[in-house]
């Protein structure tokens, strides 16, 4: 029997650290970013654990739905005995006040944020609905979904766009025989590429900015490879309820 799991966003940080904690005997990797990440491909190869890779941006709507379907259609169901998916792909362009926004940067924001989750959801729900096993999707939130900051209003609004989303997904599910099971998590600050972008970011567009110097100087960043850790305890975890907003600071 396999563990079928897509990751979106794997090139570098959070995905990728989740998917090398994923490689794993028994599991099935699918993986999604614009660039092919050769590590993951490699360690792959090496523990001969099944890995496709797809070089897609998931700003574009009718392609995305194409590679989920395509994804979709390729799983054997009869062979499987979970099949999850991580939402985690992101990002925080624009950082500037709203009248400096520009709509393509909006735009890919959103698309990426909470079109491209709410779509790979879809195609989850629409293909597992009648398979009574293991189903979890957990959408990466942000704290930014709670808490409103400076110059993020895009980035902010599609994290909550996110939560709200997960919770209704989950109160729909109640209704079915064979529900998914879905979250939002905030990972908490991560010391990825994403952290770098916020801290050469200028002051006059991010007032904060001085705050995130410091959890880098301070040493406040988690690495990737233990938020990966806990985020994937929440395949299997039994102890949250279904649509939960699960913020890393909160988890044992
Ligand atoms: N780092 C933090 O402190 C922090 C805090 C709260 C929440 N988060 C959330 O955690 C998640 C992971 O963040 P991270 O820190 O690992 O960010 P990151 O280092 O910037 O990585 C972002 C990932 O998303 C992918 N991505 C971006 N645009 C894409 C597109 N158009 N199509 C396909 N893939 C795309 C990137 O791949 P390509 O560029 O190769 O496409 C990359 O693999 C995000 O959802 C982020 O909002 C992070």
């Amino acid at each position: 029997m396999t563990n079928y799991i897509i990751v979106t966003g794997t090139s570098r940080g959070l995905g990728e650290a989740i998917v090398m904690n994923l490689l794993q005997k028994g599991n099935h990797l699918f993986c999604i970013s614009r660039t092919k990440n050769e590590k993951l491909v490699q360690a792959a190869k090496e523990k001969n654990i099944p890995l496709e890779y797809f070089e897609h941006d998931l700003s574009d709507p009718k392609k995305t739905e194409e590679l989920f379907e395509k994804i979709f259609k390729s799983i054997d169901f009869e062979n499987a005995s979970a099949i999850s998916l991580f939402n985690n792909a992101g990002v925080l362009q624009p950082i500037s006040p709203i009248d400096k926004y520009k709509t393509a940067d909006v735009t890919t924001n959103i698309h990426v944020n909470l079109i491209a989750p709410i779509l790979s959801t879809s195609i989850f729900i629409k293909h597992t609905k009648d398979l009574d096993i293991e189903k979890r999707i957990i959408n990466i939130s942000s704290g930014a979904a709670k808490n409103a900051y400076y110059g993020w209003s895009a980035y902010c609004a599609s994290k909550a766009g996110v939560n709200i989303f997960s919770r209704s997904v989950a109160l729909e599910q109640a209704q079915r025989k064979y529900p998914v099971t879905i979250f939002s998590f905030a990972p908490g600050v991560i010391d990825t590429e994403m952290q770098r972008e916020i801290r050469k970011s200028n002051k006059d567009d991010f007032v904060d900015l001085q705050r995130f110097i410091e959890f880098k100087e301070n040493g406040v960043l988690m690495s990737p490879d233990f938020v990966a850790k806990k985020v994937i305890t929440l395949l299997t975890s039994d102890q949250y309820n279904n649509g939960e907003f699960i913020d890393i600071d909160n988890m044992e």
